[in-house]
């Protein structure tokens, strides 16, 4: 893991293999962003325009690398586009800070030490920088550079194993004796290692990661936290008639899991529940999933993997709230015991569904969550999900989308991910969509109409949730596993998506407000 300090010593005097200055793009020529001052001064003043000679602008993304010149105890100095100037001349965007400390930091993988002189002359400044350079110091290095039986005798495992991310991270100009920047900062950590936590799990292959070794991942890191865990195997899942998690696992050698993680605070006044789908690989089932379609389906377990990191950065921060996690654990599998199209399942609720699809598996497991989670009656409750391809039809990749039993539940949880820099939206349950799951057979089918796919199944957890109960479903099918180039503090593979929006939501409830 990355370490983060609060530096005690100024541009001028670090030591450090490298500086990170932040420019940003302005009407004629790149401005240096705050923060810069001592760097310049080392430059004589013409940092701005040695950039601009280089072809720099200050566009968010762009990155320069300079030799640094003597007056500095560094041997580079790294300048990131913030993007335009903002209006008032020192109020730069937490979620610019934030993807231009990502982007430096990703560039300085296999480095030490780097020093981040971008603004941090307030708190939420320096809480952005620093959650920014953490997450984008992130690799996925586990299965890579082991013994290589073919490597010549005298090589050392390292010199054929990947770059590790940047060791050592300290902000330039933060305040290091103050307890609020002090405070912000280990909220950033703590919130960026369990992101980078569940990264790691939504990256591990299926093969490793299936519901038994994700629920041993649970059950240790309750002990370290002091969050009471519960794990229900095969059996207890047979026995409290969890037919929906039952039915999806059956497939599958690896068995499903229903884990429950409860973390309380003594004077907590509200209860949240989180609800995670967590399909450890889905293949589809019976009904396969073609080839094109199944090759990142590891990262079906990406709602339990938010959920997880988010109890746990609950409890490390210590929030004045009850937060209990659901995840709902199983791997979708062909096989001779696989559930069919055209089963009948009895789910925990009591409720009966024909599956016409096992690849609509997500909404199953849920099913049987959400209703467990209902019966201890929380004040709130928000499953995440990797569930519809509808989803990332109609939002793309970036974009997570929002329902809800409740409206202003739903546009508070969409201001919420806006403030922490997760891009989110709105969307409707209309209920008009109910009727194409009706079923000759059971109470409900689970498959409807394919126009508004995300919004079918939406609907259809809307039945499982505990009357009176406000509920958001959030499906994180188009984020959670980012395919394309690594951008900001985005990595390709798993993206922690969603963890920022329910933390920043435990912290609004813990602090009453919230309804
Ligand atoms: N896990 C998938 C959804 C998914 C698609 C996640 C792409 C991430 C990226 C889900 O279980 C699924 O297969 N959904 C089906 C539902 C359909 C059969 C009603 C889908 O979206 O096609
Ligand atoms: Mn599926
Ligand atoms: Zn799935």
């Amino acid at each position: 893991m990355t370490a983060l300090t609060l530096s005690t010593a100024g541009a001028a005097t670090l030591r450090a293999d490298a500086l990170v200055v932040g420019v940003a793009k302005g009407a004629k020529e790149p401005v240096l962003a705050p923060g810069a001052e001592a760097v310049d001064k080392a430059f004589d003043g013409k940092l701005a325009t040695v950039l601009a000679t280089l072809g720099a602008v200050g566009a968010e993304g762009e990155l320069t690398k300079l030799p640094a010149p003597s007056g500095l105890k560094v041997p580079v100095v790294i300048a990131v586009g913030l993007g335009p100037v903002p209006d008032k001349e020192d109020a730069y965007d937490a979620e610019a800070l934030r993807r231009a400390a990502g982007t430096a930091a990703r560039a300085l993988s296999g480095f030490k030490k780097a020093g981040f002189a971008l603004p941090a002359g307030s708190v939420e400044d320096a809480a952005a920088v620093a959650e920014g350079a953490l997450l984008g110091a992130y690799a996925f290095t586990a299965y890579q550079g082991g013994e290589n039986k073919l490597a010549p005798k005298d090589a050392k495992a390292k010199d054929n194993g990947p770059k590790l991310p940047l060791a050592e991270i300290t902000l330039v100009g933060a305040k290091p004796r103050d307890k609020a920047y002090k405070a912000a900062v280990e909220r950033a950590l703590a919130l960026a290692e369990e992101i980078n936590r569940a990264r790691d799990l939504i990256n591990t292959p299926p093969n490793d990661l299936y519901p038994e070794s994700f629920a041993a991942v649970a059950t240790a890191a309750g002990k370290e936290h002091g969050i009471k865990v519960q794990v229900l195997d095969e059996k207890a899942l047979v026995k409290g008639g969890f037919g929906g998690i039952l039915g999806v696992g059956q497939g599958s050698a690896n068995g499903p899991r229903l884990v429950k993680l409860a973390y309380t605070h003594p004077k907590a006044e509200k209860t949240l529940a989180l609800v995670g789908k967590g399909i450890t690989y889905d293949s589809g089932g019976i009904s396969l999933k073609p080839a094109g379609h199944n090759e990142t389906m590891k990262c079906d377990m990406s709602g339990a993997a938010a959920v997880f990191a988010a109890v746990v950065t609950a409890a490390r921060l210590g929030l004045k709230v009850n937060v209990t996690g659901w995840l709902a654990l199983a791997e979708n599998m062909p096989s001779g015991t696989a559930t069919r199209p055209g089963d009948v399942l009895r789910m925990y609720s009591g409720k009966t569904v024909e599956v016409l699809n096992t690849d609509a598996e997500g909404r199953l497991v849920l099913g049987d969550a959400l209703t467990r989670a209902s019966e201890e009656k929380p004040d709130a409750i928000v499953d995440v999900a990797t569930l519809t391809g509808a989803m990332v039809l109609a939002l793309g990749n970036r974009t997570f989308g929002i329902m809800a039993n409740d409206d202003a539940f739903r546009t508070s949880i969409h201001e919420i991910a806006e403030e922490v820099g997760e891009a989110s939206w709105p969307m409707p349950l209309p209920a008009d969509l109910r009727k194409g799951m009706d079923s000759p057979t059971a109470d409900i089918a689970n498959m409807g109409e394919r126009m508004g796919g995300g919004l079918v199944a939406g609907l259809f957890l809307k039945e499982f949730v505990g009357e009176g109960i406000a509920w958001a479903h959030l499906d994180i099918a188009g984020p959670a596993f980012h395919e394309g180039a690594p951008y900001g503090y985005t990595p390709k593979g798993g993206t922690g998506s969603a963890v920022r929006t329910l933390v920043r939501l435990a912290e609004r409830t813990a602090d009453g407000d919230l309804g």
